[in-house]
C-alpha cells in the first residue's frame, strides 16, 4: 500500500447513503471496508467493490461499533477516514412516543455513532478524518420529530467538541449536515408516519458534496507537501 493511499471505513454502507459514499470512494480510488446491519446487502456491495471486507454490527453492541474502526485499520493494513452514515427516523408526538422506540432512536441516531468515532479517533493518524452524516434537522427541528431530532443534535454536539479536541492531532471532524434526500428514509420508520414531504434531492449529489469530499480535502491536504494545496 503506497504512501498516499486512501483506506476508508463505511460504518451504514448497507444504507442508500453509506453504499453512494462507499461507492463514490471506490471511484476516487479509496480502498474500503464496509460495515452495516444488513449481512445480504453488505456481501452484494462488498462482492461489487471487488471484495471489500465487510462486518455486519446492531447499534445496541456498543462494543463492538467502538472495535468497528480498529477491525477495519487490520483488514485495510491502516486506515486514513471513517463515514458514518447509520440513522432511522421515528415520528410522533412526545407524549406518544414509547420509551423504548425514544432509546433506540438515541441510540442509532446517537450512541452508536459516537462509539464508533470515539473508537477511530484512538487509532486515525495525522491527516485522518471523520465524517459523520446528521441533518438539517438539527437546524430545523420540526414537530413530531422531538427523539430523532434530539438524538442528531446530540451527535452534532459531540462532533463539534470532538473535532475541536483532535484539531491539533491534524484530525478533521466533518457534521455532514445532509439535506432531505430522495432515499426512502422517512418511510423506513421505526415508529410513525411521515408528514408530507417535499420531494427529496439527489442523494449522489449530496454524498459527493458533503460526505465525500471532506474525506478527499483532508487526505489531499495530508498528502500534498505544505504550500502546494491549490495549484495546479
Ligand atoms: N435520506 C434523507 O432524507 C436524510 C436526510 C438527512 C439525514 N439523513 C441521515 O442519513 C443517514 C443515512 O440515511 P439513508 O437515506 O441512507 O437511509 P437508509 O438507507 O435507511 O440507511 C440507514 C442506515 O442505518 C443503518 N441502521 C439503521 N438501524 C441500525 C441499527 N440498529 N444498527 C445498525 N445499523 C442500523 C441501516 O442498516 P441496514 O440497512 O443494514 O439495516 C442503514 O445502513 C441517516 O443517518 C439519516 O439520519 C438522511
Amino acid at each position: 500500500m503506497g504512501e498516499t493511499s486512501l483506506r476508508v471505513l463505511v460504518v451504514g454502507a448497507s444504507g442508500a447513503v453509506g453504499g453512494a459514499a462507499a461507492r463514490q470512494l471506490a471511484g476516487h480510488g479509496a480502498v474500503v471496508a464496509l460495515a452495516g446491519r444488513n449481512q445480504g446487502r453488505l456481501e452484494e456491495r462488498a462482492q461489487a467493490l471487488g471484495g471489500a471486507p465487510w462486518r455486519a454490527f446492531d447499534a445496541y453492541d456498543l462494543d463492538r461499533c467502538a472495535g468497528l474502526a480498529r477491525w477495519a485499520c487490520t483488514a485495510l493494513g491502516g486506515l486514513e477516514a471513517v463515514v458514518v452514515t447509520v440513522g432511522v427516523a421515528g415520528f410522533g408526538p412526545v407524549s406518544e412516543m414509547p420509551i423504548p422506540v425514544s432509546e433506540h432512536l438515541f441510540t442509532v441516531n446517537a450512541l452508536a455513532p459516537v462509539t464508533v468515532v470515539r473508537g477511530a479517533l484512538e487509532i486515525l493518524p495525522a491527516g485522518g478524518a471523520a465524517v459523520v452524516v446528521t441533518g438539517e434537522i438539527v437546524d430545523r427541528p420540526a414537530l413530531g420529530m422531538a427523539d430523532y431530532a434530539a438524538a442528531k443534535t446530540a451527535l452534532a454536539t459531540w462532533l463539534g467538541i470532538a473535532g475541536r479536541e483532535v484539531r491539533r492531532r491534524g484530525i478533521t471532524v466533518t457534521d455532514a449536515r445532509l439535506p432531505h434526500l430522495n432515499t426512502g428514509f422517512a418511510e423506513r420508520p421505526v415508529v410513525g408516519r411521515a408528514p408530507a414531504l417535499r420531494p427529496g434531492a439527489d442523494p449522489e449529489e449530496s454524498v459527493a458534496r458533503l460526505v465525500v469530499a471532506p474525506v478527499l480535502t483532508a487526505h489531499r491536504a495530508s498528502v500534498e507537501p505544505r504550500g502546494t494545496a491549490g495549484t495546479v
